[in-house]
């Protein structure tokens, strides 16, 4: 029996954190399991970055960078760019004549989005916006994904995806399966300062950090106000450190609260035993960065091969749909 197929992506936006480790875990333990496509979506973050696109390029690499130091492996994921597949540009199109505009307008991202940016100084009141799950549509049913690993966040594109595979299959033939959601248990992470972990709040541990920069951020983190002294008892549950802890050192958990909350360990050597944990993980994901981006052309090449494979594979899907739809 073939393997079902998994298609999902990640906008570039630079050096990826913490937070994404967990979901390309999440991907690198579905690689055997499935047939895998797992691409840059340059395209999706064209949507928010058209004025000013000139790091892009270095993002796109970065990532895939991230990406395979934490263990996507080319021999058995497909590894691409968006961008270099024309065909999620024209099945977009398609799909695009035959999606009512109160499905797009319903998402509930795209108000949310709207408003949060323009909040920011940011007016994305685009055309290209407002189709952005549709494009995320069409990038999972030209690979006629079974299921796409997503955050609960996405659910709602992928509920989108699954009524345009339908309303196409009825329309024309059924050319596409209806994608599900793959939620994986990732745990939510907040940044060192308790908002959401992002690059632009410096509240970031980044993929591969030196063990200077991961010192620092945790020795930055909001620990309970109410210690003054190492004697004084302590209530971890309102401690970022202690989030921390129950995420990466789950078995020594039960003894730290306890020493917490008895006033026998200090808040400086309670973040040491985090930073040791987090220099320990993200020791050798450092070390196998560094080696592929120093060989020249490596990480290039390995996303122009994954395009050319999966390029075949979108062309047949294209070649179906132009079939069924121009007969
Ligand atoms: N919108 C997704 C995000 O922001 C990225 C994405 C684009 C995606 N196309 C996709 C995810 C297709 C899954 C499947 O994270
Ligand atoms: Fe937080 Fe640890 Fe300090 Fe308790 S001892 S407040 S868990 S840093």
């Amino acid at each position: 029996m073939s393997k079902k197929v998994i298609v999902s992506g990640m906008r570039p936006t630079g050096k990826l954190h913490l937070g994404h480790l967990h979901v390309l875990e999440n991907w690198v333990s579905l690689q055997n399991e499935y047939d895998c496509h797992y691409f840059v979506a340059d395209w999706h973050a064209l949507s928010t970055t058209f004025e000013d696109n000139s790091t892009m390029t270095d993002n796109t690499r970065e990532m895939a960078a991230d990406w395979l130091a934490v263990g996507l492996d080319p021999a058995k994921s497909l590894l691409f760019v968006q961008s270099d597949i024309m065909e999620h540009a024209e099945l977009h199109l398609i799909l695009s004549m035959l999606t009512p505009l109160s499905w797009l307008e319903r998402v509930p991202t795209f108000k949310d989005q709207i408003q949060q940016l323009k909040e920011r100084g940011k007016d994305i009141n685009t055309y290209g916006f407002l189709g952005y799950p549709l494009l995320q549509a069409a990038d999972v049913m030209i690979y006629k994904a079974d299921a796409v690993p997503v955050g609960e966040d996405q659910l709602p594109h992928l509920e989108l995806s699954r009524e345009v595979a339908r309303r196409f299959n009825h329309l024309y033939s059924p050319v596409f399966p209806e994608p599900q959601g793959l939620v994986a248990k990732v745990p939510l992470l907040p940044g060192t300062d308790g908002r959401k972990m992002s690059k632009s709040y410096s509240n970031d541990i980044a993929i591969g950090a030196e063990p200077a920069v991961i010192k620092e951020r945790i020795n930055a983190m909001i620990t309970d106000p109410a210690r003054i002294r190492k004697t004084d008892p302590g209530h971890p549950e309102v401690c970022i450190v202690h989030k921390y802890h129950s995420i990466y050192l789950p078995d020594n958990l039960a003894a730290l609260e306890e020493e917490c909350r008895g006033g026998k360990i200090g808040c400086v050597a309670c973040k040491r035993v985090l930073a040791e944990c987090l220099e320990g993980i993200m020791e050798p994901i450092r070390e196998r960065r560094k080696e592929l981006i120093s060989r020249p052309g490596y990480i290039d090449d390995i996303l122009l091969d994954g395009a050319k494979q999966a390029k075949a594979k979108a062309g047949a899907t294209m070649e179906e749909v132009r079939q069924v739809v121009f007969r």
